[in-house]
C-alpha cells in the first residue's frame, strides 16, 4: 500500500511518473536495456536530457540569456561553486533565514569577504528579515538568499532591494510557484524534493556570469565548462535526469507552474487555516512568511508530538517528524502530495486532537 509520504527530501514523486519508469525500467523505449544502464553518450540518452533541460525552460519561463545546468553535489555543493564563480571583487553578503541559509554562509567564508546582512536566528528562524530596511555592502558581488527554508517553514514574498546580483537556493520550492528568472544572477536547487531522486541539482544561470570561475575552481564546479559541455562534461546522474524528465512532462500536462501554483497555495491553506483554529497546534512562522511547501506545527507538549507521530505513521501518514533543530511535526506538501493527502492529514489531526486534548 502506498502511504502519503511528508518527507523533506527525498521526497514522494508523482505516481503516474513512478508508473511510467517501472513500465519502462526493462525496458525503455525498445531498447532491450533500462535507461540507467546505457551510454549517457547516445542517442536516446541524450534525447531524454535535452527534452528536460528544454521543459525546465519552458516550465519557468527562463530566457534564452541563461543557461541551464545539470549538475550533481546536491544543493550544498552550490555553496561552495557559487563564490568559487562569481566573485570577482571577492565579497558578498548572505541573508541569513535558516540553517542551510548559515551553511552557504559559512561555506562561502572560504571563499571571500562573506558578511550577514540580515538573520532571523535569535528568534529561531520563524520569519523573514525586513527586507526594505536590511542595507547590503558596496561592491558585493552578489547577495545570496535561501527562498524556501526547508527546516523552519519560511518563505520570501518578495525579493531583496539591491542591484547586485541575486543568487537564489530554491531547492525546496523549484517548480512550485510562479518565479521571475530576469530577477536573479542565480537559481540553484538539489533536486530531490520537487524534482527527483536525489543525485541531480539545477542549476540556472545567466550568461553574462559565466567565465570568471576562480583557478582553484574544481573543473566539475566551473559553469563555463559545464555550460561547454552541455553538462555532460563527465558521467551525468542519468536516472535522476530521466525522472526529471517525467515531473516535467507530468507538471506540464497539469497546466504548468501557474496550475500548480493554485493548488500549493490550496493544500497550504488548508492546512494552515485547520492549524490555526484548532486551539491545539500551533505554527510559530510569521503569517506572511509561510512556506507553502514545508508547514512546521506543534501540539501542546512534547510528549504528545511523539504520540502524534507515532500514532500518524500508523495511519499511513508518515515522515511527519521535525527536523531535530526544530523539533516538533513538519509537514513536506510538494508537488507532488495530492490535496488527498493534505486532507487526509488534517482529518488524522482533528481526530487525534478529540482523543488527546
Ligand atoms: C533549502 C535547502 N538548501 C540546501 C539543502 C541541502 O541540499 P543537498 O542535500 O542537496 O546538498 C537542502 C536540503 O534539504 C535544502 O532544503
Amino acid at each position: 500500500m502506498r502511504v502519503y509520504n511528508f518527507a523533506a527530501g527525498p521526497s514522494t514523486l508523482p505516481l503516474p511518473v513512478l508508473e511510467e519508469a517501472q513500465r519502462e525500467l526493462l525496458d525503455f523505449q525498445g531498447t532491450g536495456m533500462s535507461i540507467t544502464e546505457m551510454s549517457h553518450r547516445g542517442k536516446p540518452f541524450m534525447a531524454v536530457n535535452a527534452e528536460a533541460q528544454q521543459l525546465l525552460r519552458e516550465l519557468m519561463n527562463i530566457p534564452d540569456n541563461y543557461s541551464v545546468l545539470f549538475v550533481q553535489g546536491g544543493a550544498t555543493q552550490q555553496f561552495a561553486a557559487v563564490p568559487l564563480n562569481l566573485l570577482k571583487n571577492g565579497k558578498a553578503d548572505y541573508l541569513v533565514t535558516g540553517n542551510f541559509a548559515s551553511k552557504a554562509y559559512e561555506e562561502g567564508l572560504k571563499y571571500g569577504d562573506m558578511a550577514i546582512a540580515a538573520s532571523s536566528k535569535e528568534a529561531g528562524y520563524t520569519f523573514i528579515p525586513d527586507l526594505n530596511s536590511v542595507k547590503f555592502r558596496d561592491g558585493i558581488d552578489y547577495v545570496h538568499t535561501t527562498y524556501n527554508n526547508t527546516i523552519f517553514g519560511t518563505r520570501y514574498t518578495e525579493l531583496p532591494k539591491t542591484d547586485a546580483t541575486l543568487v537564489s537556493d530554491m531547492s525546496s520550492c523549484i517548480l512550485s510557484e510562479v518565479v521571475d528568472v530576469n530577477k536573479f544572477g542565480l537559481i540553484y536547487a538539489g533536486a530531490q524534493k520537487n524534482i527527483a531522486p536525489a543525485g541531480l541539482t539545477i542549476v540556472i544561470v545567466r550568461k553574462d556570469l559565466l567565465g570568471n570561475a576562480a583557478p582553484i575552481c574544481p573543473v566539475m564546479l566551473n559553469y563555463a565548462i559545464q555550460d561547454k559541455n552541455d553538462s555532460l562534461y563527465n558521467t551525468p546522474p542519468c536516472f535522476p535526469i530521466y525522472i526529471s524528465l517525467l515531473v516535467f512532462r507530468w507538471l506540464k500536462k497539469l497546466g504548468g507552474v501557474p496550475a500548480m501554483q493554485k493548488i500549493n497555495e490550496e493544500k497550504a491553506a488548508l492546512l494552515y487555516d485547520f492549524i490555526d483554529n484548532s486551539g491545539f497546534y500551533t505554527n510559530k512562522v510569521n503569517k506572511k512568511d509561510r512556506s507553502l511547501m514545508n508547514v512546521p506545527f506543534i501540539t501542546p507538549s512534547e510528549e504528545l508530538d511523539a504520540k502524534f507521530i507515532s500514532e500518524a505513521t500508523k495511519n499511513g501518514l508518515v515522515s511527519l517528524k521535525g527536523h531535530r533543530l526544530a523539533g516538533g511535526m513538519r509537514a513536506s506538501i510538494y508537488n507532488a502530495m495530492p490535496i488527498e493527502g493534505v486532507k487526509a492529514l488534517i482529518e488524522f489531526m482533528k481526530k487525534f486532537q478529540m482523543e488527546n486534548k
